[in-house]
């Protein structure tokens, strides 16, 4: 097992705190007999709520190291919001998560009780946790358009992976060649399509140019079982339309190469919500998917994928970070862009975020001021500007819960400095921020668009 899957449970005195530490390679592997009862156990607790909130855990434990906590529930909500909404009764659909978002292993349980049963991987570490934790009971897709022959093999003859994604004439030959020929491939070709509306874009390192792809399309039809174009719009895609025109590209090259689809892949990219960036509501992201899915002449049988990983799972995860000192409006915190706040630092996201104070020296201001943080770590690139809004009296020894954390930090965290003890709970608390808020009136009065 690979070191950052690893985790292992030290803790005596409270059965839910898992402590992650990733240099610890010694930590006991979980049988898979206990895997089945820890999440049986963890399914009652998930539904009769033995769990705490976050402050209750603060409070009681004072960690001295950056805390996960993780809302089930949460999780839950948001894969049966997919389930329930990302349907049209033309064609069938399929929600495969997006494992690199987070592969905690307690995550992708709760994934999977919660009915996610297609896994997009992309690369043969994620295969084999994914093969260790569910067997056969679920299926895996290879959506990395550049992989090494050693894991296309590996994942065809030893885990059964039969769908590939690629993006060029070399990668094609590499898995016809890698796979001895099979004639029992689905390939996806990867499309570049615009990225103007998201946060991250993802079209540059990926993608054949939709001009350049109609030789491809021929060639992969001919060579593929079943036959799929798949893009990626960016992550944290702001404009639900992006997906639209990303469709009316596809629907454009299809005609150009005169080739039948089998599946038809939109990606991941489906936001999640962070001050100054909230998004419209989710629906009006499938309702645009749909309607242009619609305008595309897809046989009946025809898939439709998406590929979610941050609207399933960043609102399920805060970080809890304790302050070691202060500087003016600069907060050094025991986590930072080499931990968990990687995209605090350089893409410069701005998170939710909420001051517990332990100490009874005096109350936490109801005035908040814009502060910026400073990493554990001694490099000046472990700096996360802001502005995060807290009490003005914040200081150390005070704690900070930051929301949105449960996609792309865990996944991310780096050993760097010896910083990366951490540990995980999960709690039943609200999220700071929620995209799935339970009524549509609710819905109504907060996405105004
Ligand atoms: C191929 C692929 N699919 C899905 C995702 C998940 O994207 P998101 O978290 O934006 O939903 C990514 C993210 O990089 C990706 O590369």
């Amino acid at each position: 097992m690979e070191p950052e899957q690893e985790y292992d449970r030290r803790s005596s005195s409270n059965s839910k705190i898992h402590y992650l530490h990733s240099a610890d390679k010694k930590s006991p592997k979980i049988k898979k007999n206990s895997a089945k009862k820890s999440s049986e156990s963890n399914r009652q607790e998930a539904c009769g709520s033995s769990l705490g909130t976050v402050n209750d855990f603060v409070k009681n434990s004072l960690p001295s190291t950056p805390v996960y906590c993780i809302r089930p529930s949460v999780i839950k909500k948001a894969v049966d919001f997919f389930m329930q909404k990302f349907e049209t009764a033309k064609n069938p659909t399929e929600i495969l998560y997006s494992v690199k978002s987070n592969p905690d292993r307690q995550v992708l349980a709760r994934l999977f009780e919660s009915g996610i049963k297609n896994f997009d991987v992309a690369s043969i570490v994620e295969v084999k946790l994914i093969n260790e934790l569910f067997g056969d009971k679920v299926k895996m897709y290879f959506m990395h358009p550049i992989k090494s022959r050693e894991s296309i093999k590996e994942a065809y003859f030893n885990f059964g992976i039969r769908d590939f994604s690629l993006d060029s004439f070399d990668e094609l030959h590499k898995i016809l060649d890698a796979t001895d020929n099979s004639r029992e491939l689905g390939l996806h070709v990867r499309l570049s399509i615009p990225n103007s509306h998201s946060a991250i874009d993802l079209s540059g390192k990926f993608g054949i140019l939709p001009s350049e792809s109609v030789g491809l399309l021929r060639k992969v039809r001919a060579s593929a079982k079943r036959l799929g174009i798949c893009f990626h719009v960016g992550s944290q895609c702001m404009d639900p339309v992006e997906y639209r025109n990303a469709i009316m590209i596809t629907k454009e090259v299809i005609e150009s190469a005169k080739v039948n689809l089998d599946v038809l892949d939109v990606g991941g990219g489906f936001p999640s919500i962070y001050p100054g960036m909230t998004p419209p509501n989710l629906q009006s992201y499938f309702d645009e998917i749909f309607d242009s899915v619609n305008q595309l002449n897809l046989k009946k049988d025809c898939k439709i994928w998406c590929e979610p990983g941050r609207a399933l799972v960043a609102e399920a995860g805060s970080l809890v970070v304790r302050v070691e000192g202060r500087k003016n409006n600069m907060l050094y915190i025991n986590d930072g862009t080499y931990g968990g706040l990687f995209d605090a630092g350089y893409p410069g996201f701005i998170y939710h975020t909420k001051a517990i104070r332990v100490s009874k020296k005096s109350a936490l201001s109801s005035q908040k001021d814009a502060f910026g943080f400073y990493g554990p770590t001694c490099d000046s690139l472990d700096t996360m500007k802001g502005p995060f809004y807290l009490p003005e009296n914040i200081g150390e020894g005070d704690y900070i819960e930051i929301g949105q954390l449960g996609a792309y930090s865990r996944s991310i965290r780096t050993e760097f400095n010896g910083f990366n003890k951490n540990i995980q709970i999960e709690v039943k608390d609200e999220p700071l921020e929620s995209m799935y808020l339970s009524s549509s009136q609710e819905l109504s009065n907060k996405f105004k668009f």
